[in-house]
């Protein structure tokens, strides 16, 4: 054997040393908990044979708690970059068979590596969260490569796309990366993502909680929202990550990409027409509308069940990606609350900073009234979403279905907040606010005057009906040039793309300032 094959051999032996992570036995532990090797995550994520690796040499430098004679290559973190679909992406998958994937200097640095890379490309990054947090033996050093992480993640921010996904712990500290990033997913039972854990939980407050009960897939995906995606599992999670970056561009200075579309653009949608019941107080599902005019049907909800009065997700309008967001009248009536308008403002700033134009179904019968609402700030949870689209500069559609009350008439993207194209169906209501509220406004001296309870009840129909006729319709605000157009519900779908191909030019810009100040 020449010297050259002895070091080609010699180097074969070491990879295979270091695909190993921290060994056999952790790698069937980590089977035997139901998850996959970061390696094995990554081989399932990326197109197949796609894989380039950096930093499969690096091992730790620190020398106490006798780590100096505990070293594996690789140092907990598997990082490189592949393609998606064949697009390139960078990635980092943490290692919970080395260390617990605890992070340590070293390999902070090398999810920094990453990061750089992709920023100076203009790719996305996808982070695999697995890991028992800061390396305990390395103490600040640690934080320090955290703190790098958090300041790349904030620079990253709005430039390209960022996902985590989290398939085993997340706590402490940690939980800031994938905070960070634009979107998270989880795995139902197997992840968990908390501030403080359940024994010191358990210490400061007295609660017992379980993982799951304190951080786990389904509290952060329907209670706290922290979550995007509840997957049922990784390979689940895996699909959701190569399907949601297949509508979003590669950096915030190209468009989302197009694909080919097959499903007619003029296709009539009949069951539309039928869809708004006669009772304005009885819902409907506005799942159905968005299914039956996007192209095939096809929407990826996101926060499914968080805020469920209010719907995002993506779908393409002839192939083009676009970002949806809707009310929903099939929970609480659809009104915007503080998590739905939370959860709706931030979708919208997404779209704005990668190009996505947005979608906007209306039927909201205005804000939440009550104490909860106001102690919890829902002047100021509202107002980001007024924010959102009042700044976003994508094209911005809008369709009125039914009910569009007050301020809420105003938020849900109106002509008044650069809207480019505003239409209703000729079901829509558009008022200050609804009869029945604005009848006890007008009519109080009235109405107190009248004792016969029938002779009441008949007065306030009466004055109802004068009111719907009169402003329960489209045409008040269609009057005013506020609706472009009052349309058939049954040619939405081919409306929508229409204007959509008008906008594909369009241009619009903020004034130069170093950044806006949203209401946090
Ligand atoms: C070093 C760690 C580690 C850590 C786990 N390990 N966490 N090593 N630093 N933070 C090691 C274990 O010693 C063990 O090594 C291996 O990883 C697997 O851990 P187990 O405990 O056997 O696994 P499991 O029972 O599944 O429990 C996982 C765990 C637990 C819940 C994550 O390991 C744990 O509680 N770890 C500590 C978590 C923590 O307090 N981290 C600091 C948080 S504060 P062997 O050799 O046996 O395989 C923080 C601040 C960040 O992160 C601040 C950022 C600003």
């Amino acid at each position: 054997m020449s010297i050259q094959e002895t070091k080609v051999k010699e180097l074969l032996e070491k990879r295979k040393v270091a695909k190993l992570g921290g060994g056999e036995k952790r790698i069937e532990s980590q089977h035997n908990k139901g998850k996959f090797t970061a390696r094995e995550r990554i081989d399932m994520l990326l197109d197949e044979g796609s894989f380039e690796e950096f930093d499969m040499f690096v091992s730790h430098r620190c020398l106490d708690f006798g780590l100096d004679k505990e070293s594996y290559l690789s140092d907990g973190v598997v990082t490189g970059y592949g393609t998606i679909d064949g697009r390139l992406v960078y990635i980092y998958a943490q290692d919970f068979t080395t260390f617990g994937g605890s992070l340590s200097e070293t390999n902070a640095a090398k999810i920094c590596k990453v990061m750089d890379k992709a920023m100076k490309v203009g790719a996305p990054v996808i982070g695999i969260n697995d890991s028992g947090g800061a390396r305990i033996q390395e103490g600040v050093k640690s934080l320090s490569g955290y703190g790098e992480i958090f300041q790349r993640n904030i620079m990253a921010s709005g430039v390209i796309p960022q996902i985590s996904a989290i398939f085993g712990p997340c706590a402490g500290g940690a939980v800031y990366s994938p905070a960070l990033t634009d979107f998270i997913i989880m795995t139902k039972e197997k992840s968990y993502m908390f501030v403080t854990g359940p024994k010191v939980v358990k210490t400061v407050t007295g609660e017992s909680v379980t993982d799951e009960q304190l951080g786990g897939a389904s509290v952060h995906g329907s209670k706290s929202g922290v979550t995007h995606f509840v997957a049922e599992d990784e390979k689940e999670g895996i699909l959701l990550i190569r399907k949601l970056l297949s509508y979003l561009p590669q950096n915030n200075l190209e468009d989302p990409p197009l694909s080919n579309c097959l499903d007619p653009i003029d296709r009539m949608e009949e069951s539309l027409n039928t869809i708004i019941p006669d009772s304005p107080n009885k819902p409907y599902d506005v799942k159905k509308v968005i299914e039956a005019t996007v192209d095939y049907g096809e929407f990826l909800e996101i926060q499914r069940h968080y805020a469920p009065n209010v719907i995002t997700g993506f779908s393409r309008f002839n192939g083009m990606p676009v970002g949806i967001v809707a009310n929903q009248p099939s929970y609480l009536a659809g009104v915007l609350d503080i998590n739905a308008s939370r959860k709706a403002a931030r979708f919208v700033r997404f779209c704005d900073a990668f190009n996505i134009p947005i979608v906007t179904f209306v039927d909201v019968p205005g804000f939440l009234p009550g104490t909860s609402q106001e102690y919890g700030g829902i002047i100021i949870h509202g107002a980001k979403l007024l924010f959102a689209y009042g700044e976003a500069t994508v094209p911005k559609i809008t369709v009125i279905l039914r009910k569009d009350y007050g301020g809420a008439y105003l938020v849900m993207s109106s002509k008044h907040l650069r809207g480019d194209i505003n239409y209703s169906w000729p079901s829509a209501e558009i008022a200050v606010m609804g009869p029945k509220g604005a009848i006890e406004v007008l009519f109080q001296k009235e109405l107190k005057s009248i004792e016969d309870p029938a002779e009441r009840t008949a007065f306030i129909a009466q004055k109802e009906e004068e009111y719907v006729t009169k402003f329960a319709t489209p045409y008040s605000a269609a009057k005013y040039g506020f609706i472009d157009d009052v349309i058939q519900p049954q040619n939405t779908r081919f409306r929508i793309i229409r204007a959509l191909q008008s906008l594909a030019t369009k241009k619009d810009s903020n004034p130069p300032k170093k950044h806006s100040n949203i209401p946090l």
